[in-house]
């Protein structure tokens, strides 16, 4: 106990060591630096690690049937096929017409194939069929599947799609969640589902687990804008990565060999999809009370900043992944970038010293479809016999939030 008479000179004493003890704290724990522009992002809020044991062993993917061409598309806003094509690399988009379609569980009659009912073609359904694809690939039953997370921004529930999306596929026995990290949203999905499945579950007890990456922004462009509305299209992939057992000796070698994550908020004005309030005055006692009701405003993007931020940043975030997974440049067998722009991935695909034969793309048939993009694009590329059992893929995300990932992947 510190009594009356002894507090001046500890007073004093204190005074004495505090810039001593201020540097040492300095030192040892720098201040937080908080950035002026996004030239610096890529030290902000980042995590990268490796590796996380677990497999990729299923994969699957649907789109909308209507297709919007770019041709199609010059009678909507002042554009040409020949711009957008050079510009972006999108020949046709995808996109969802129908409204909300019901419950895919309780808002259907017992028996009924509402699945291949048009009408009923609706995101959610989007990323059943994905699932239900990836399931049957794996061959993991529903029930055996401990988690689902489903990646998106535009979700039909404001409270999420993943626990409509695992009941309607059967999967009774899992945990579900939404996420949202914009067309980051399914690298950010199969880290988070390997940090459950690393050194065979044994810490979570997950076994098995379903990432979906679903998103319909046709939703929310405006179809007046043409610098945003041409890039956009709907559609849904999914992947299942099971934890790799005791006596699985290549366990090492297979699923998420490094990963690095960021994300850098203040560069959100250049891609955002905000709240629009509307004022609702509700009658409480005495003068009431103004409440607001909100939806969604179209999304805004400024083109040219997110052009630049994705060129310097995914070539970083590619290196920090294949550092921590210790892996070099030459051993990558694809490059998997998030759709976004062909020329995006063409300077990427030049920065890291990867030729184009190596890059994975099927964006002129689907446009950007955010979440989906990566494992649409794998899906395609899986099924066709190109990305082969242990092949190297080196994954990346990028978009909104500002957001940004990379996994290295072994398939199989
Ligand atoms: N059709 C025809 N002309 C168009 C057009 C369109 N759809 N959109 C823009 N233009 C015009 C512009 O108005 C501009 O005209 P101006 O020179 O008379 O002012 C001209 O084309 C050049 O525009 P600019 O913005 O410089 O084009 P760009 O080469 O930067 O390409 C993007 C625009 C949007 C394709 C490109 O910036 C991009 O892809 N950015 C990244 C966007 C992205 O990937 N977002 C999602 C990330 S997840």
């Amino acid at each position: 106990m510190i009594n009356n008479q002894s507090s001046p000179s500890i007073l004093i004493l204190v005074l004495l060591l505090l810039p001593i003890t201020n540097s040492f704290l300095l030192q040892n724990n720098p201040p937080p630096t908080f950035l002026k522009n996004n030239e610096q992002s890529s030290k902000l809020q980042a995590t990268s690690g490796a590796p996380l044991e677990c497999r990729a062993v299923g994969i699957g993917s649907a789109a909308p049937r209507t297709v919007v061409t770019n041709v199609d598309l010059e009678t909507v806003v002042e554009t040409s096929d020949e711009w957008i094509r050079t510009r972006t690399g999108i020949s046709q988009r995808r996109v969802l017409v129908h409204p909300i379609a019901p419950h895919p569980v309780h808002g259907f009659e017992e028996g009924e194939d509402w699945m291949a009912d048009e009408k009923n073609e609706g995101l959610k359904i989007l990323g059943i069929k994905a699932a239900k694809q990836a399931l049957e690939m794996s061959n993991v039953d529903p029930e055996d599947i401990d988690f689902v997370i489903c990646a998106t921004s535009s979700q039909e529930d404001l409270f999420g799609d993943s626990t409509s999306i695992a009941a309607a596929l059967g999967c009774k026995n899992s945990f579900a969640f939404d996420l949202t990290a914009a067309c980051s949203g399914f690298l950010f999905g199969i880290v988070t589902a390997g940090q459950y499945l690393d050194r065979g579950g044994k810490a979570s007890g997950v076994s098995h687990a379903l990432v979906v990456g679903a998103d319909a922004l046709s939703r929310f462009v405006d179809w007046d804008d043409r610098n945003s509305c041409i890039l956009f299209g709907d559609a849904a992939g999914a992947m299942v990565l099971s934890s790799s057992h005791d006596n699985d000796e290549d366990s090492d070698k297979y699923g998420i060999l490094g990963y690095s994550m960021h994300s850098n908020g203040l560069g959100s004005k250049d891609l955002q999809c905000s709240m629009t309030p509307t004022v609702r005055p509700v009658k409480t006692r005495g003068d009431g009370v103004e409440l607001s009701t909100a939806s969604y405003d179209f999304m805004t993007m400024n083109g040219k900043e997110v052009y630049k931020f994705a060129t310097r940043e995914v070539p970083r975030v590619l290196n920090e992944a294949l550092d921590a997974a210790n892996i070099d440049v030459e051993q990558v067998d694809w490059l998997l970038l998030h759709q976004a722009n062909i020329r995006i991935m063409e300077v990427v695909a030049q920065r890291l010293g990867i030729p184009m034969d190596k890059v994975i793309t099927n964006l002129s048939d689907y446009g950007n479809t955010s979440a989906a993009s990566i494992p649409l694009a794998l899906d395609e590329a899986v099924r066709e016999g190109k990305v082969k059992k242990g092949d190297i893929i080196a994954c990346a995300g990028f978009g909104a939030g500002l957001s940004w990932g990379a996994a290295i992947l072994r398939w199989g």
